[in-house]
């Protein structure tokens, strides 16, 4: 099982929407997900529309035993492949700055029964996705150390350099006090738009700085993504040439997580599935 925190130090660059985007590469690839919802506006939980539970990411973060994750997890509306840890409104108030290890490890322990949860004759969770809020706090900490890999947004802004050093900066951090095989998974520029000069100048002066650490792949800006997630759909199922290529974009970025799996269980074809997305 592969677990990668998505995390940016700004709002609004695209956090939800790689997830999203990973979640709907990973379904159309029959990748068994977990969707771990762990920002108090709960976007993604409101795009994956899961069943009511009794339970949410809060419940579990204050009491990380089995059948409280159980209440807390749901299938999506997407398809059995993706389910949903639910997102909690109340979790804002989890945000704050304390230090307490114990708690900090909560996410960890109850992933690490996430297996318990796998019914006869169902998939286990090969890909577990957790959506962080917009902030370097106690939420994204946690993240950071139930994961295996930091997967780092940003858009190719002016600030774009320094917001992805910080973020670098936390995981490092949580590497050297918490998680010592947490490792990033890479920086995806997210909304680019192929023929702004600024924007490739962005890139290039993120690719000067954290070198191969930056995708090869980067997301365009399309209309089509802000019109799946509002219909709740898959983009890969939106249909659109703009969707289209977006979703190809996810393909590859995917391929590339699951390729940094350190125990793969599932052994994609990767050439295969890449050929489809040229
Ligand atoms: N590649 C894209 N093309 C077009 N619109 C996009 C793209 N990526 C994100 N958006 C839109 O930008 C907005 C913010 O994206 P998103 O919610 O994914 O960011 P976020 O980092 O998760 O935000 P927050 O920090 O509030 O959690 C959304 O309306 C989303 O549809
Ligand atoms: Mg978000």
């Amino acid at each position: 099982m592969q677990t990668v925190a998505v995390l940016s130090l700004k709002g609004g660059v695209g956090k939800t929407t790689v997830v999203l985007g990973l979640a709907s590469a990973a379904m159309r690839r029959g990748v068994r997900t977990l969707v771990v919802d762990l920002d108090p506006q709960c976007n993604a939980t409101a795009c994956l529309e899961p069943d009511k539970t009794t339970k949410g990411l809060s419940d579990v973060l204050a009491d990380p035993r089995p059948e409280v994750l159980r209440a807390a997890v749901s299938g999506s509306s997407w398809g059995e492949e993706v389910d949903v840890l639910v997102g909690s409104e109340d979790a804002e108030s989890l945000n704050g700055q304390h230090s307490d290890g114990d708690h900090l490890s909560h996410l960890t322990d109850a992933l690490s029964e996430l297996d318990g949860l796998i019914a006869e004759g169902e998939l286990p969770y090969q890909l577990v996705l957790l959506d962080c809020p917009p902030s370097l706090g106690r939420l994204t900490r946690s993240a950071l150390i139930a994961a295996d890999r930091a997967l780092l947004v940003t858009e190719p802004t002016i600030f774009a350099v320094s917001g992805v050093q910080r973020a670098f900066e936390a995981v490092q951090a949580e590497r050297q006090s918490n998680n010592p095989d947490l490792q990033p998974l890479g920086v995806i520029v997210n909304r680019v738009r192929p023929r702004s000069h600024e924007h490739q100048f962005r890139i290039d002066e993120l690719r000067d700085i954290f070198g191969p650490l930056v995708l090869p792949v980067a997301l365009p800006d399309r209309l089509a993504v802000q019109q799946a997630q509002g219909a709740c759909m898959p983009i890969h199922q939106w249909g659109t040439p703009g969707a289209r290529e977006v979703a190809l974009a996810f393909n590859l970025v995917l391929a590339r997580t699951l390729r940094a799996g350190r125990q793969r269980r599932f052994e994609p074809d990767d050439d295969e599935f890449l050929e489809e997305t040229e």
